[in-house]
């Protein structure tokens, strides 16, 4: 039989108080439908349904990489009524696996489990929490067996201290969802056609129901609120925190790194506390991360060092490097080995070859300096003429003396000297001195003059 799964992930959710649809409200830098969609993508369903009230070609252009059958639910009339609209779409003979939308931490076991353990009937996931407030609670009768769902708005005094609920995870035949989600109706306190109560109605008729609990019920938080979702998403980053440290990784305290993407690294790597790291990140051995910094879309090699309070970006850093406090890299740079940038130097779209020396306050933007060439402080490269942007080129073992404007287009050849404060605009040759600057004048008895002015 194959698999089709059904993912409800309609509405703005009225408590998000977003004009977003909640699905797309991110968790780990990732819209919570798109980490539901990835771990269904693991079972290889035969089809993925999406229930959704965006009826948007530019929301589901996003989701480009699954291949999804959208769904439209024009009102939000409940989970019963959204699983009923992808009905007519399964295949007869098809087992269903539904999926809530805004339980974005739900692991691929679970749902393997949930479609394993149905056995003609139905299996659904529940947990036991420590607050069940809000959530559907699992009602069983005297012998453990399950015999309804009952929700929060419909819940008797008694069954509020129930601490297992429905997680929204379940799976069931085609066949047997056209059997009986047809008949609920909306008779319950909020007026809508609940799925839970596709339980009772299955129970009634003799359907055997299967309750399987999740181990760590924090997979199963959902996100109804923005409270919610700040939990989860802590949740979650506590667990790339402890898979990055099950992988070698120093972290000086897990609940101040937060990874918003993918993070590979070799041994002994450092990340001191307020790191932010987004998107595709590769360490090697022996990086060390210092406090606050944020790193996206970088790779490093081992044994370099990114001082306290720098912001990299799309960006190669070699070995050996060591970079800030306080710098700046930009889109498009690589660094290449032994490589020292220091403090309240930018660097953009720029090529920095072994060795390459730049300690304190400068721009360079589109430039490729040769290796070991020292750049001054303050020395920028003036890449921008108002129009165009050009590139600068240095060449090895060049001296940029303080203070120099270096007036792209330009090339400076190897082993070339810049006086300070020059403004270059003009190429140089290979081992020039080159000075432009006004000459000094000393004004003997200036000083009294000046002071009397
Ligand atoms: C639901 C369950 C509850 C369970 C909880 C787990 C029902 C009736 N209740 O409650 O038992 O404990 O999840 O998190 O199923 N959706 C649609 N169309 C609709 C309504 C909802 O697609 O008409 C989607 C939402 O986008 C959401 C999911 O279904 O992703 C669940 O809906 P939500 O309103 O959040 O249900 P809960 O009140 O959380
Ligand atoms: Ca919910």
């Amino acid at each position: 039989m194959q698999l089709e799964v059904i993912v409800l992930a309609a509405g703005q959710g009225t408590r998000m108080k977003s004009r977003i649809p909640k699905v797309l409200h991110s968790v780990g830098g990732k819209p919570m439908l798109e980490r539901v969609l990835g771990t269904v993508s693991s079972l290889l369903p035969a089809r993925v349904h999406v229930v959704t009230s965006d009826d948007d070609e530019e929301i589901q252009s996003r989701f480009e990489q699954f291949d999804i059958d959208w769904v439209y639910q024009e009102e939000q009339l409940g989970t019963g009524h959204a699983v009923l609209q992808a009905l007519p779409l399964l295949e007869a003979n098809s087992q269903a696996l539904v999926v809530y939308g805004d339980c974005p931490l739900v692991k691929p076991d679970t749902l393997k489990r949930c479609v394993a353990e149905n056995h003609g009937g139905i299996a659904l996931i529940t947990a036991v929490v420590p607050d069940p407030f809000g959530l559907g609670r699992i009602i069983r009768d005297t012998t453990g067996q399950v015999e309804a769902i009952v929700e929060q708005a419909d819940i008797s005094p008694e069954q509020c201290g129930i601490d297992e609920i429905n997680t929204g995870i379940l799976s069931t035949s085609a066949e047997l969802l056209g059997e009986y989600l047809p008949q609920l109706n909306d008779n319950n306190a909020q007026g809508e056609i609940y799925l839970t109560d596709l339980i009772v109605e299955a129970v009634s008729n003799g359907v055997s129901v299967k309750a399987v609990q999740v181990d760590d019920y924090r997979e199963t938080l959902g996100v109804n609120d923005r409270m919610q979702l700040a939990k989860v998403e802590r949740v979650f980053q506590q667990w790339q925190a402890e898979a990055l440290m099950k992988q070698g990784v120093s972290i000086a305290d897990p609940s101040r790194v937060d990874c918003r993407g993918s993070v590979t690294t070799g041994l002994d790597c450092v990340l001191d506390i307020n790191v932010l790291l987004e998107g595709d990140i590769e360490l090697g051995d022996n990086v060390r991360i210092g406090a606050n910094c944020v790193l996206r879309n970088v790779q490093i090699a081992s044994d370099t060092v990114i001082n306290e309070n720098s912001v990299i970006e799309d960006t190669t850093i070699g070995r050996a490097c060591s970079v800030g406090p306080f710098a700046r890299i930009r889109p498009g740079s690589a660094l290449d080995d032994n490589v020292s940038i220091g403090n309240f130097v930018e660097v953009k779209n720029s090529r920095l070859a072994g060795g390459v020396k730049a300690g304190h306050l400068a721009y360079l933007g589109d430039a490729e300096i040769g290796a070991d060439t020292n750049i001054g402080a303050g020395a920028i490269t003036c890449n921008f003429d108002g129009k165009n942007k050009h590139r600068t080129i240095i060449g090895d073992n060049v001296f940029i003396g303080s203070n120099s404007s270096l007036i792209a287009p330009l090339t400076i050849e190897s082993g070339a000297a810049v006086a300070a404060g020059s403004s270059i605009s003009r190429n140089v040759n290979t081992d020039a001195l080159v000075i432009e600057r006004a000459d000094q004048r000393n004004i003997k008895g200036g000083g009294t003059r000046f002071r009397r002015r």
